[in-house]
């Protein structure tokens, strides 16, 4: 692994006892996590950072891939005093880091939790499109890739069933920055196929994906979780790619399961 310069990662955190790191999916910020940082800080320490360049975090100089954002959600726990293994959730974006947590730093991994996320890599489509994304945002700046993104986001009918999550959606959209923008796109193209890494997988593990989602098809969790050795898979019904934001108490209970399920 290429040793870069971790940058001091901005965290929210709420609650006390079994630590869970929650990392943001893209291009979000700490701040999709409030429903959890609110809800759940009866079921465990809630650590919510900022990725490098989202919201109130610095951006990390490139280049800064998947393995250096795993090893700075790390830096930030040890920054908290969080040593012991902690439970790691990430969505979407942040699934791919929690794969890469899992990989490179298995003593650190209490429970994993893989929230709309996939374990494969990106098809060479995929690819090239990150490529125009990030031409894009060096050109005209971060809002383009949210602008993009925001059809895509929430299950269809909750567009007009849920107004307020959809303009919550935008304003956590406006905590990117154009070097957080630039920096996640890259690093999900180049990430790695962590597929092989499934089955080899020992840590409990919950999959939580929204029946809808637009962005990741639900048939990715249900092969991670055949693949993961006694995971658990949880579909929520009437939520696309942000469940927790658009059904937070279904996703609330389901997680408080799961972590009243390791104590
Ligand atoms: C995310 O929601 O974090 C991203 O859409 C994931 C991706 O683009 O692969």
């Amino acid at each position: 692994m290429q040793t870069t310069k971790i940058p001091q990662l901005h965290v929210e955190i709420k609650g006390s006892g079994t630590p869970v790191l929650l990392v943001h999916g893209f291009p979000f910020t700490s701040r999709m996590w409030q429903p959890q940082l609110s809800g759940l800080a009866q079921a465990g320490q809630i650590l919510a950072p900022d990725l490098p360049g989202f919201g109130a975090s610095p951006a990390a100089e490139p280049p800064f891939g998947v393995d250096q954002l795993a090893q700075a959600c790390l830096a930030a726990l040890d920054a908290q005093g969080v040593s012991s293994p902690a439970v790691i959730g990430g969505l979407s974006m942040g699934g791919y880091i929690a794969l890469a947590i899992a990989r490179l730093f298995p003593e650190r991994v209490r429970g994993l939790m893989l929230l709309s996320t996939r374990a494969g890599a990106d098809s060479d489509e995929a690819k090239a499109n990150r490529d125009k994304a990030i031409a894009t945002a060096q050109e005209q700046g971060p809002a383009p890739a949210g602008e993009g993104m925001f059809p895509k986001l929430l299950a269809p009918g909750n567009y007009e069933a849920q107004p307020e999550t959809a303009t919550e959606l935008k304003t956590i959209m406006a905590g990117a920055t154009t070097a957080g923008v630039v920096m996640a796109l890259t690093a999900m193209r180049d990430r790695l196929d962590s597929t092989p890494l499934l089955r080899q997988i020992s840590a409990p593990t919950l999959v939580v994906h929204g029946e809808e989602d637009q962005v990741i098809p639900k048939s990715e969790a249900e092969a991670m979780a055949a693949a993961i050795p006694g995971s658990q898979l949880h579909l929520i019904a009437q939520a696309g790619h942000v469940p927790n934001l658009e059904q937070p108490e279904e996703f609330n209970r389901i997680v408080e399961g799961f972590l009243g399920g390791l104590s």
